[in-house]
């Protein structure tokens, strides 16, 4: 009850902007950002192809800037055609940034690397110009299976630079999941490293390459190219397989980027949905760039002296938008790190920021969670032991903030200086859709605040049709935005009934959240109204860890949900049927068995932090599994529900004990 009640009070509380940033910040002030959102409202193609022209350096310039003829399959500036690449590297080579330090990366072991833009120019160009001498063309899609590294972005940067679709895979995913991606998207190269460091520990990265090309219907990988990260060794497959700087080696350090459509996809990100496959959310040249530069400016506010620090991994999304692409675009130093924020103890993020004074750091409420846990029981790693005066802009990415999280990190990492802008955005919407603008929003702890100028979300019913204030609805956009998803890659159908209901029209755009706005127009995400689980910051499908224990021997059944878990946002917890019952004795080891095969199958993000197992699972009469009520179980909630529906009552008893 103290608890519910401070959450109450926190909730109330209203921090605006520091003066400085009223008055200096790219969006200064609310009267700044409501003219952007008035423009956007009065005239909105004119809105943004005023920014895509004042932003971008297109080879051919556009002449429409959206076409809505084939809704909703939206096109872009399509008409026009740019380098992404050019974009993010070959402007600043005269624009001053040249000697401008691009990159600073710290490895897991705490050696620190800096290229300047020129540099990274330089290495781009190399590996750009080795992969046209090997006759890769544009549209042809490559895998990136790498760790945090300068070579990850600069992989990323050398396809965008010869127009090749790269598609990057999470280190932390298993070799199955690698082949899924190799199949569905047809690639012809994968660019991997011989191994990872994080941690302190080393974790192979070839093999699992290796072991996923080997199970078939990837022949059209022509080429393994391998980053020597560790020197471990590795098998070598000759005539397929080439070092990273053996194929770099004598290759010339410029390079003329190839211009693409507009629309072009520049990448493909898998994600998990609400049934068992990942989608490949395909995403368009330029409005992806266009956004990506541009919510660097607005939501952190970023001016050239300051240095940048993006914790995600160029895994997901959060790494594409807002590591690979847009602080370069923007011409921002960057921090890239290799490794985790326990090692070598929970101090690591506080020492790095002090060491490389970092300005601007975005991270997931996951993180500050463990971190205020570590904090809690070592003063020696708590952030008041560091420096951290540099910080101006902290941000939050991923998952809900719950406020408490919010006003530690505002009071002990943002020392009550710095706004925190908490970030709502997805894979498929390319980069930032709801924050505050920090020199202009007053924040609210727990609240994503308001939709950026030019996007038009709003909170409806089933039908589309407007909720009450402060009633809970569904997150829409009602109108495009350059950054969105363009297809689920090889398959349109699925994009169109997972994002556009015909119920809401076939245009509106689903976000697949829930949430419900104040009385001032503050936004409160509400979490996911789907069968997605988000563990750790991390997008997980039920029915997709579902598929992979039932596919397990022992198994006849499963059903998986999502239990509130104070780090991790959501805790994964699997309810499984086995084929042949096992005693009280066994079931332990059972139950690391199924844990190990999860994470062999999917990845260690995926292993169920919970297993229970049962005689049957709770059902509807017409079949359907009774989620809800297995929530309830999960969380040793008292069930509340009529359970006379039930075959058996007594299974929920023995679905009650944890393994
Ligand atoms: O449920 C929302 C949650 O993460 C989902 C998107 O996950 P993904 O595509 O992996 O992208 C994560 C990085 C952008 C959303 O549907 N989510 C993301 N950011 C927030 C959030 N929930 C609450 N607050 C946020 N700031």
């Amino acid at each position: 009850m103290a608890n519910a009640i401070e959450s109450v009070l926190v909730e109330n509380r209203v921090f605006p902007p520091p003066e400085s940033l009223a008055q200096q910040a790219n969006i200064a002030g609310m009267a700044a950002y409501r003219a952007l959102c008035e423009e956007a409202e009065r005239d909105f193609t004119g809105f943004w192809g005023r920014l895509a022209n004042e932003k971008l350096d297109w080879t051919t310039p556009f002449k429409t800037v959206l076409d809505e003829s084939d809704a909703p399959f939206y096109r872009w500036f399509a008409d026009g055609e740019l380098n992404v690449s050019a974009n993010c590297l070959d402007k600043h080579l005269t624009n001053g940034n040249a000697e401008k330090t691009a990159i600073i990366f710290e490895a897991d072991d705490g050696t620190v690397t800096r290229v300047t833009y020129r540099e990274l120019h330089a290495r781009v160009c190399r590996l750009a110009n080795a992969l046209q001498a090997a006759g890769y063309q544009a549209g042809e899609r490559v895998i990136i299976y790498l760790p945090m590294s300068i070579e990850a972005v600069v992989a990323m940067q050398a396809c965008a630079r010869l127009g090749l679709t790269h598609s990057v895979v999470f280190g932390g995913f298993s070799a199955k999941s690698l082949h899924e991606r190799l199949v569905d998207t047809g690639a012809v190269l994968a660019i991997t490293a011989d191994a990872q460091r994080r941690g302190g520990r080393t974790i192979p990265l070839k093999p699992a390459l290796d072991e996923a090309l080997g199970m078939g219907g990837c022949e059209a990988v022509r080429q393994v190219i391998v980053y020597r990260r560790t020197g471990d060794e590795v098998a070598w497959t000759e005539g397929r397989d080439a070092w990273l700087h053996e194929v770099e080696a004598g290759q010339a350090e410029t390079h003329t980027p190839v211009p693409v459509n507009a629309e072009h996809p520049l990448f493909i990100l898998y994600t998990s949905g609400s049934t068992g496959k990942p989608k490949g959310v395909q995403h368009a040249a330029a409005g992806f760039l266009l956004w990506s530069q541009l919510t660097m400016e607005w939501t952190f506010d970023l001016k050239p002296e300051d240095v940048y620090w993006c914790t995600a991994d160029v895994g997901w999304i959060t790494g594409h938008t807002y590591i690979a692409y847009g602080p370069l675009a923007a011409g921002a130093t960057q921090v890239i790190f290799e490794g985790v924020p326990t090692f070598p103890d929970s101090a690591r993020f506080w020492r790095m920021i002090q060491a490389h004074k970092v300005s601007i750091f975005y991270t997931a409420p996951t993180a500050i969670r463990s971190l205020i846990k570590a904090a809690g029981s070592d003063v020696k790693v708590h952030p008041n032991q560091f420096d951290l005066s540099s910080l101006r802009i902290i941000g939050s990415v991923g998952e809900p903030i719950n406020p408490e999280a919010w006003m530690w990190y505002y009071k002990e990492v943002g020392g009550e200086r710095c706004p925190v802008v908490d970030t709502w955005w997805q894979t498929e919407t390319g980069g930032h859709m709801l924050t505050p603008s920090p020199g202009a929003t007053p924040t609210k702890p727990g609240s994503c605040a308001m939709p950026l100028p030019g996007i038009m979300a709003d909170i409806v019913d089933e039908a589309g049709g407007p909720v009450a204030q402060g009633q809970g609805g569904f997150l829409v956009v009602k109108r495009p935005w350059p950054s969105m998803i363009r297809n689920v890659w090889g398959d349109p159908e699925r994009f169109k009934k997972s994002y556009f209901p015909p119920e809401m029209g076939g245009h509106i755009y689903l976000a697949g959240d829930g949430a419900h706005r104040d009385a001032e127009g503050y936004f409160w995400i509400m979490g996911r109204i789907d069968d997605v689980l988000n563990v750790s910051g991390h997008r997980l499908g039920t029915m997709e860890v579902e598929s992979v224990l039932v596919a397990h021997p022992l198994v006849a059944e499963a059903a998986v949900v999502g239990r509130p878990d104070d780090v991790s946002g959501e805790a994964v917890v699997a309810f499984v049927v086995l084929k042949q019952s096992v005693d009280e004795s066994e079931a332990p080891d059972v139950a690391k068995t199924l844990r190990d095969w999860v994470s062999k199958e999917i990845g260690p993000i995926a292993k169920p932090k919970d297993i229970r197992f049962g005689e049957n699972l709770p059902k509807t009469r017409s079949g359907k599994i009774m989620r809800r009520l297995l929530r309830q179980v999960a969380q040793g909630q008292e069930i509340t529900q009529d359970t006379s529906t039930l075959e058996n009552p007594a299974i929920l008893q023995q679905l009650g004990k944890s393994h």
